[in-house]
């Protein structure tokens, strides 16, 4: 079983969206992989996917909002930008030191990030997207 699995639940009513929240947890789940296989190498190149991805997807999903005149579009790209600064600050941090114990901490970090952000604020979103 990976670490980090897709559920119905987790979905935002737009195909688009969904797969890319599901790109984000496969990078997860390859970190958590490689990191358990004791590769660093590979635990770094998922870290640096995911970062990347994350800037992707926050940047095409306000897109999205705006263009369906969403009305709590400047909070949520607020919350996008909080949670990408203290993403990278903990790869950063992360990547200065890659123990185990910073490497589950940062695992169950994202893990929860990306539940909590999905359910609490994204899904909020999906009324303005069906309409
Ligand atoms: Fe899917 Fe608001 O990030």
């Amino acid at each position: 079983m990976p670490f980090f699995e897709w559920k119905d639940l987790y979905s935002v009513g737009h195909a688009g969206v969904d797969a890319q929240h599901r790109q984000l947890i496969g990078y997860m789940n390859e970190f958590h992989a490689a990191n358990a296989a004791g590769q660093p190498s590979g635990a770094n190149r998922a870290l640096n996917s995911l970062v990347a991805f994350t800037v992707k997807h926050f940047s095409e999903e306000e897109v999205l909002m705006q263009k369906q005149g969403y009305p709590e579009f400047a909070n949520h790209k607020k919350q996008h930008e909080n949670l990408l600064n203290l993403v990278q600050k903990l790869v950063g941090r992360y990547q200065e030191d890659p123990s185990d114990k910073s490497a589950v901490d940062l695992a169950n970090f994202l893990k929860n990030w990306l539940v909590n952000h999905i359910l609490g604020v994204d899904k909020k979103y999906t009324p303005f997207l069906a309409h």
